[in-house]
């Protein structure tokens, strides 16, 4: 047994062999390898007996599940109106640059996913970011690198 299958093994060992542990197991791949590797629905596949179509369905349903891996933070630029006429493509290109990284990517050291969303709902604040899933708002272009690193702690 390699010892990527050893890995995905152990997180299947803590759960029950039942359909209703299939989302938490899938769940703790996220967490340990950033995303859902095929490798690892195709062993949950073969002990719980379950068809990894099935995975597929759930790891492309919900949106804690990524099929790609993923950084250690996400970045998410609002890009809704508001956020436009405030700035928000100035902000998305200070990234892009300082980060390395395009829209929708992720960096070389695996520490952040980039990504652009729709109006987050907090248009008062445009432009806004999300980091993490925490808001901030009234973002400049010269401020975003510090209120990121402010955050997580790098
Ligand atoms: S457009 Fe960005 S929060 Fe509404």
């Amino acid at each position: 047994m390699t010892q990527e299958l050893s890995k995905f093994d152990r997180i299947i060992e803590r759960y029950e062999r039942s359909e209703e542990s299939l989302l938490a197991i899938l769940q703790d791949y996220q967490r340990e390898f950033q995303y859902v590797p095929e490798e690892g629905m195709r062993r949950l596949s073969e002990v719980m007996g379950v068809p990894l179509s099935k995975l597929y369905a759930m790891a492309t349903f919900y949106k804690a599940l990524s099929l790609v891996p993923r950084g250690r933070h996400t970045i998410k630029v609002c890009t809704g109106t508001a956020c436009h006429l405030k700035g928000a493509p100035q902000i998305l290109e200070t990234l892009e640059r300082e980060l390395r990284v395009k829209r929708n990517g992720t960096t070389e050291d695996g520490e952040f996913t980039l990504e652009c969303v729709n109006c987050v709902g907090a248009c008062a604040m445009a432009p806004v970011i999300l980091v993490d899933e925490v808001y901030h708002g009234q973002n400049r272009p010269s401020k975003v690198m510090d209120i990121i690193k402010k955050q997580v702690g790098s």
